[in-house]
């Protein structure tokens, strides 16, 4: 059958797509589940690996929806990948406010994170594919000071070291999971756009962790495009994935999506404006999958959800309202940009 999962096995590739639980857990929406299932090898949870989902009060661990995940991917012969053991967002607020008031030292905190990449990872010992360790750690030209550094949370509370701390703790825990840092705006190099700065700054983050002897195993980059901002071609995506090749790592697309302004013709239904948003929109799914096709280490593209109605997009972006960012439409009607990444995998 043609589904995404198999014609990319043909490339020894894996297609994925981000879950949301409470989806695939809707009676009331079959659809869902079947695709989820059916057109994908490969399979994230969206949210309920995120450590405000698995320790919302401390020291107690809420695994069922991540274990329900687990238990549809071995149903489905799917792989897993990991998200997140290490990010500034969706931390749990006894974590959060404990250290704002005082009452976790840093010494603390640090024993603290150490402690729950262990008990995550060992818990899904052996069952992880690809781990997100460390996600979104380096800032973005619009931030404050707009020079590149480690942003956010944990670089804070730990300094920059946490980074390091964090591959060695995972890999300690389960030795066969591929380790990956994972961000967003380094999807290309030699474009011309400021993410160019991102990428290298990612790259020599990498190459000084490889130098020393850190575990890491791959660089995990999100995709999230849109189709009102410039966009890359498959030569500037192929070049930020061999630059990362060329210092022994792996590469994943992980978080694939693009996303389009939703003006009122829009809204309305007007084709004369919809039409080009989806044209544009299987465009860059395309440069990006082609990029992947083209590298040998590039080991899975996953989107960031599949439908439009469970997209995290409309929710997010709603000053202007943008959408229309998966490749199935609200009522599971395949896009043009879902026909666009079979042709892809057909005629690579
Ligand atoms: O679970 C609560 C629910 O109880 C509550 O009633 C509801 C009301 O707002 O919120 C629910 O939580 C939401 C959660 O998703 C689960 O649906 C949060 O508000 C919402 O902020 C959260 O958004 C997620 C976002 O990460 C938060 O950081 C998105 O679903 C998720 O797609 C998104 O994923 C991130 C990746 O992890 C990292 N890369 C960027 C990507 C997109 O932002």
């Amino acid at each position: 059958n043609q589904s995404l999962r198999n014609l990319a096995m043909r490339h020894g590739l894996h297609v994925g797509t981000a879950v949301d639980l409470a989806a695939l857990n809707d009676t009331t929406d079959p659809r869902y589940r079947e695709i989820a299932g059916s057109e994908f090898s490969s399979v994230t949870a969206e949210n309920a690996m995120k450590w405000e989902s698995l320790e919302p009060t401390r020291g107690t661990y809420n695994w069922g929806p991540a274990d329900e995940l687990m238990a549809f991917a071995r149903q489905h012969h799917q792989r897993v990948r990991g998200h997140v053991l290490v990010w500034h967002n969706q931390l749990p607020a006894w974590l959060t406010s404990g250290v704002a008031d005082g009452s976790i030292s840093t010494t603390e905190l640090r024993q603290i994170l150490r402690d729950h990449i262990t008990a995550v990872v060992t818990r899904y010992k052996g069952k992880i594919w690809q781990w997100d360790v460390v996600n979104e750690a380096v800032s973005d030209p619009w931030d404050t000071p707009s020079t590149l550094h480690y942003k956010g949370f944990w670089a804070e509370h730990l300094g920059p070291g946490y980074i390091a701390d964090a591959f060695r703790w995972a890999r300690a825990a389960d030795p066969k999971a591929l380790l990956f840092y994972n961000d967003y705006n380094i999807e290309a190099f030699g474009s011309g756009n400021p993410a160019d700065d991102k990428t290298q700054f990612v790259y020599e983050m990498a190459r000084e962790l490889r130098a020393k002897g850190v575990p890491i195993d791959g660089i995990g980059s999100q995709g999230h495009l849109g189709t009102q901002y410039g966009n890359f071609n498959t030569f500037q995506v192929s070049a930020a994935l061999k630059k990362f090749a060329g210092l022994g790592l792996a590469t994943a697309f992980t978080e694939v999506d693009v996303r389009s302004q939703l003006t009122e013709a829009v809204q309305a239904g007007d084709s004369a404006e919809i039409n080009p948003r989806l044209q544009a929109s299987a465009a860059n799914f395309s440069v990006l999958m082609r990029a992947c096709l083209s590298s040998p280490h590039c080991l899975s593209f996953t989107l960031w959800g599949f439908d439009d109605k469970h997209s995290w997009v409309p929710g997010w972006f709603d000053d202007p309202p943008e959408g229309l960012a998966t490749v199935y439409d609200e009522n599971y009607q395949p896009k043009l940009a879902y026909h666009e990444l079979k042709a892809d995998l057909i005629y690579s």
